[in-house]
């Protein structure tokens, strides 16, 4: 069985091929995104591999179902980049990595906090250049602060242990109520009371039509003045014009992403020699309290190795003609 992967970096190569044993899968790796233009490419494949920026709409669903693709195979938990009633309505089954590694994207947000906090990323330049000076890194006490946490499944648990070793108050939002988080002491509070109360406010809900622009100018008005907003879920959590309207006036005090709502454009790629088009990320990159990471929360050798193994599960279960575990329902 021929297997397409889109959107393949080196390191994703390497760790599926580490992984491809017992197998007899002819594995095409492919630099190119998955677009209406791209998709193509995945003739003579029954299954295709994708990441978190490959563009699944209706009509490269369509497309697929054409060239006889059976089988969507997300090496990545989130789904927002796939139109999952095409796919069924195309009989196209889709598989994701539910949790390969939510260690990984929760340190990833506590080296965020830090570094926004105690601004080592300064320090180290200005060490390098021989500034022994302390004057505008002043930092604050994480603990005894109030952290807000808005989704408490497998990252956003793992997220809320790293933060109550801290000893943090933490206050928790999310419609499934989990034993393990209130074992705690984390109280579950409304949506509304958390904004209100927290000095720093991480997102680890997914991106729908529920969720999109969950934090948009009404929210951020009603925010502590110098919150720190982390955002290591989606872009479109956020409504990133009215968190630089926040930036602007003091409201937001610190703002770290890992993940923006325009990135498929810009990340994953070296566009050092380039000019970039994008008045929006390139003004946000302007504040001395933003931190962009280029959406690397996952990238742990561990979630890597994972991701691998998962996704080949996932294909051979589907071979098998077993109901995929991972399988994506609407
Ligand atoms: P999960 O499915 O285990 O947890 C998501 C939680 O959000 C669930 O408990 C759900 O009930 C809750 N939720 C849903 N709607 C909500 C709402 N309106 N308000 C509050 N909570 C809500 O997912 P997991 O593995 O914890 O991942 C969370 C998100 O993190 C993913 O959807 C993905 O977008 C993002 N992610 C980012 C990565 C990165 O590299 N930056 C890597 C992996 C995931």
């Amino acid at each position: 069985m021929k297997i397409t992967f889109f959107s393949t970096q080196p390191y994703d190569r390497e760790s599926f091929l580490k992984h491809h044993i017992d197998t007899q899968f002819e594995l095409v790796f492919l630099e190119e995104k998955l677009t209406e233009h791209t998709v193509s490419l995945a003739s003579g494949s029954q299954a295709i591999c994708v990441f978190v920026n490959d563009n699944l709409n209706e009509a490269v669903i369509h497309q697929l179902s054409q060239l006889n693709v059976q089988l969507i195979a997300l090496r990545c938990a989130g789904f927002n980049n796939v139109d999952i009633k095409a796919a069924h309505a195309c009989n196209i089954r889709v598989v994701r990595v539910p949790a390969y590694s939510p260690h990984a994207v929760a340190e990833h947000t506590l080296a965020m906090i830090m570094t926004l906090n105690r601004k080592t990323h300064k320090a180290y330049n200005r060490v390098r250049e021989q500034n022994f000076s302390l004057n505008g890194l002043l930092g604050f006490d994480l603990h005894k602060k109030t952290v807000g946490v808005i989704g408490t499944g497998h990252i956003g648990e793992v997220f809320c242990r790293i933060m109550h070793g801290l000893g943090c108050n933490i206050l928790a939002c999310d419609p499934v109520k989990k034993l393990e988080i209130e074992k705690m002491g984390i109280p579950y509070v409304p949506m509304n009371e958390l904004f209100s109360r927290c000095d720093i406010l991480s997102l680890h809900c997914p991106l729908n039509e529920e969720t999109r622009y969950l934090i948009d100018s009404s929210v951020i008005a009603q925010m502590k003045t110098g919150v720190m907003l982390i955002n290591t879920g989606r872009g479109g959590l956020i409504d990133t014009k009215a968190v630089i309207a926040g930036l602007k006036s003091g409201k937001i005090g610190y703002l770290g992403i890992d993940v923006y709502e325009q990135e498929a454009d810009l990340f994953f790629q070296n566009l050092s020699e380039q000019i970039i088009l994008d008045d929006t990320i390139a003004r946000l990159m302007t504040f001395p309290n933003v931190l962009i990471t280029a959406h690397q929360g996952f990238f742990t050798q561990e979630a890597l190795d994972q991701i691998a193994l998962t996704t080949f599960a996932n294909i051979k279960r589907f071979v098998a003609g077993e109901i995929p575990a991972n399988e994506v329902k609407i």
